[in-house]
């Protein structure tokens, strides 16, 4: 089966700075929930801007639905149907729920189904029809990531990748955060996310990807990756997945 994303011998860096992801691969398959873990400073968040366009692809490639991403831009990127989350969920924090959501599909060419679109989004996320008049930058961690990840289905995108989306929150407020995720895989939408708390994004994942000194180390099922004995000394804390 063809890969919906394919990053392979991937080396890229920041500026003229030297290589920080050098030998990274991963490969995605439609409708699943793919987890990146790793130390920090492994080059997780670097492997997402890559993938994105925002750093130049400098050796190897990343091919998307077969077609190289290399050299596109992030708003091209975008617009092939690759929507990313920051760390830092990149909401206006001035405007208005709503207003974010509406930015959201500042990419579409077409607006005309725009407040539809949002119109709909806002009845499967009911929280973000109850808060349309409030400051983004006023809800709290979970509302805010709530909002940042239903504003990328405004696009209907394939792929949305997300930074550290449960960074900060309570636990029951990650449970809520991957029962979205697991809610978009079932619609078809292919998730790639970066987490932290590496127990927590396995258990919750498909595919396992781990990411060291900015090469890949291992990727398969997430639970193969779970019950690797040299994986959980190293990465999960010599914790046994329960
Ligand atoms: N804008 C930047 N300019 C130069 N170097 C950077 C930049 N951003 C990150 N780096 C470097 O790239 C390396 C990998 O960073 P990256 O943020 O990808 O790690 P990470 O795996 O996401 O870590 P964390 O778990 O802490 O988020 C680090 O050595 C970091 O210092
Ligand atoms: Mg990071």
């Amino acid at each position: 089966m063809e890969k919906l994303l394919e990053v392979s011998s991937l080396t890229a860096g920041y500026g003229d700075g030297p290589a920080i992801l050098d030998g990274a691969h991963l490969s995605v398959e439609p409708g699943k929930i793919h987890c990146i873990i790793g130390p920090n400073g492994a080059g997780k968040s670097t492997l997402l801007k890559a993938i994105c366009g925002m750093l130049k692809i400098r050796k190897g490639d990343v091919k998307f639905k077969g077609q190289s991403l290399k050299g596109l831009r992030p708003d091209q990127v975008l617009r092939k149907g690759i929507c990313f989350v920051p760390q830092e969920r990149a909401l206006f924090p001035k405007m208005t729920v709503r207003e974010n959501l509406r930015m959201g599909g500042f990419s579409l060419a077409d607006k005309s189904g725009l407040e539809k679109r949002i119109d709909e989004i806002e009845e499967r996320f009911p929280i973000l029809r109850e808060r349309r008049d409030q400051h983004a930058g006023t809800m709290s961690g979970g509302q805010q990531q709530t909002l940042a990840m239903a504003r990328t289905l405004i696009i209907k995108p394939d792929i949305v990748m997300l930074d550290e989306p449960s960074l900060g929150l309570a636990p029951k407020i990650v449970a809520e955060m991957f029962d979205i995720m697991r809610l978009m895989a079932g619609e078809g939408i292919t998730i790639l996310l970066v987490e932290q708390n590496a127990l927590t994004g396995l258990k919750n994942a498909d595919w396992g990807v781990v990411l060291d000194l900015g090469r890949t180390l291992f990727e398969g099922p997430a639970d193969e990756v779970l019950s690797d004995p040299r994986i959980q000394e190293l990465y999960l804390g010599g914790k046994k997945a329960a």
